[in-house]
């Protein structure tokens, strides 16, 4: 079924876990993050990046996104990620997403501002929940050497956190505290301290981009400060390559329908990993 960001941020918040957001930019990542989301039985956020255009449109995936979300029993969001322009949110709340993140970052502070309450004031009218970004996380999607490093001084600055949500309406908050996209070249230090004030700065959850290469203890303690959503993408679809390489291998591998198979194992046993480690406190339900 599909359920609003809200709903899934505050079933997180109420039982002391975090929201996975996974990024499904090609057909076998969807089917087996639903099938993670069957067996888990908590809501996972089914997203789509606008940068993964590239690979597949919008217009091609979301329809599948959101018509296998929808006739499922298990809960998910279907989630626009990193949205860059309004018409590209308009395209996925038309197709049925329901809810989307205008990534502003980049931008001078004033145009984020502007940009991001356009795209809240019309997403809130169509009933879907926005979510925003100040700072940035530097790093790609790609393993180039030389990102891959969080920059501090692109982290989030707290009155600048309270100052952005009071001003957009976001409903949640896309923060920089150490994480970056994509694969990491040193081991991530996350800034705790930071999340904490953030979080009290900002009112409303906060969001960790860059959630591959971390270790479990590490999203539980940004869980604990706050943060609510997480989102992945690298290792699941690094997953899918790794079980697509050794089906290759194998040689009753003939035809490409083989290689796909493993590839959704491959991205269920990661994904699996991954929602697992963000569940809430035993004992917390
Ligand atoms: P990773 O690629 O590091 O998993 O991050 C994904 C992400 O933040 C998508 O918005």
């Amino acid at each position: 079924m599909l359920i609003s960001l809200s709903e899934a941020l505050s079933y997180a918040e109420t039982h002391g876990g975090g929201l996975a957001a996974v990024n499904t930019p090609f057909f076998e990542a969807l089917l087996a993050t639903i099938d993670v989301g069957e067996r888990a039985g908590v809501p996972i956020v089914l997203a789509f990046a606008q940068s993964h255009e590239k690979y597949v449109s919008i217009e091609e995936i979301g329809p599948a996104m959101v018509a296998l979300a929808s006739r499922s029993e298990a809960p998910f969001v279907v989630h626009v990620d990193h949205g860059e322009d309004i018409e590209y949110i308009r395209t996925g709340l038309d197709i049925g997403f329901t809810s989307a993140m205008i990534d502003g970052s980049l931008r001078p502070y004033e145009e984020n501002v502007a940009l991001t309450r356009a795209v809240v004031e019309m997403a809130h009218e169509r009933g879907a929940d926005v979510e925003g970004e100040i700072g940035a996380m530097s790093g790609n999607e790609n393993g180039d050497p030389s990102q891959g490093i969080a920059d501090e001084t692109l982290y989030t600055r707290p009155q600048e956190a309270a100052d952005f949500v009071a001003r957009t309406g976001v409903d949640c908050l896309a923060a920089s505290f150490g994480t970056v996209h994509g694969l990491y070249r040193r081991e991530p230090r996350l800034d705790y301290e930071l999340i904490e004030q953030l979080r009290r700065a900002a009112g409303v959850p906060l969001v960790m981009h860059g959630g591959s290469g971390l270790k479990p203890q590490e999203y539980r303690a940004c869980i604990d400060r706050g943060v609510r959503k997480i989102n992945y993408y690298t290792y699941a679809a690094k997953a899918a390559l790794d079980a697509a390489r050794d089906a290759l291998e194998g040689e009753d591998t003939y035809v490409f329908s083989d290689v796909a198979v493993r590839a959704r194992q491959g991205v269920r046993e990661d994904v699996g990993r991954f929602v697992q480690a963000l569940a809430p406190r035993a004992g917390a339900l």
